[in-house]
């Protein structure tokens, strides 16, 4: 990737445990006629189960496919989990790494998140790595020290590339209704660019940085219009093809 590119604008959908094939379906053939213009990267995480079938089938219409979640082995006897080959064979550019609901519900470590993100660029998948406050830490004044905390200990063994995509996803946040405002986003997102400044030197300016957390199309222009920020990556609103092309279709 050339050295001089500022950071890429991109939307991603989280689908998370939502959706079959019939609504896949549906939702692509709703989506596609509503985003024939734009320009930014469009990015959907759909279920392992659909990776597949949906990457196969629009393939060439735009959209780019990422896992919500990979192993960090390259492969072997884990029960139920998938390897980043097995992601990146199955049609997936992106892998999400280190979502707070896998942080939480399944006990993710920043170690096992760091090495999730060096097994997908090993694969040439993209990753898009999320950290991310809890509402205690934010009402402590923890906020930053969490934020400098989980990427150090997230990118611990990962080599600077403008392919990873950090995703700033306040855990207060998903899928509550409750935006940050976009003052607050742009702080956070600054800080993360600064901090992962010190890491990998100038590079970082051209790492795309996304905000994640209730993303709406009211919400998506004024969250975009601030500076650091270079995209969302969207759950709930994701899920219906003309909130999901809202989204994309922001009006700067
Ligand atoms: P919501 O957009 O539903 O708040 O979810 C955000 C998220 O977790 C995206 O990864």
């Amino acid at each position: 990737m050339d050295d001089y590119h500022s950071p890429q604008t991109i939307i991603a959908a989280n689908w998370k445990m939502y959706k079959t094939r019939k609504g896949a379906a549906e939702f692509f053939d709703n989506l596609l006629p509503l985003v024939k213009d734009q320009e930014n990267l469009v990015v959907v995480c759909p279920p392992a189960t659909l990776l597949m079938t949906i990457a196969d089938k629009y393939a060439d219409c735009g959209v780019l496919f990422g896992a919500q979640n990979i192993h960090w082995v390259a492969e072997g006897a884990y029960t139920g989990e998938i390897s980043a080959e097995q992601a990146a064979d199955a049609g997936a550019q992106f892998v999400i790494c280190g979502h707070s609901e896998r942080r939480h519900y399944f006990d993710e470590s920043n170690e096992m998140v760091s090495h999730k993100v060096d097994a997908a660029l090993n694969q040439n998948l993209r990753p898009i790595l999320c950290i991310g406050e809890t509402l205690e830490e934010r009402e402590a004044g923890d906020t930053l020290e969490v934020l400098r905390e989980d990427l150090f200990a997230s990118l611990a063994t990962v080599e600077p590339t403008t392919d990873i995509v950090i995703a700033y996803e306040p855990v207060w946040a998903i899928g509550t209704g409750k935006v940050a405002s976009p003052a607050d986003a742009e702080e956070a997102i600054g800080f993360i660019r600064a901090q992962l400044r010190e890491l990998w030197g100038e590079l970082a300016c051209k790492v795309s940085m996304l905000y994640g957390g209730s993303v709406k199309p009211e919400n998506i222009a004024e969250l975009m219009a601030c500076p650091n920020i270079n995209g969302a990556l969207v759950g709930g609103a994701s899920l219906k093809a003309e909130s999901f092309a809202a989204i994309i279709n922001y009006k700067k």
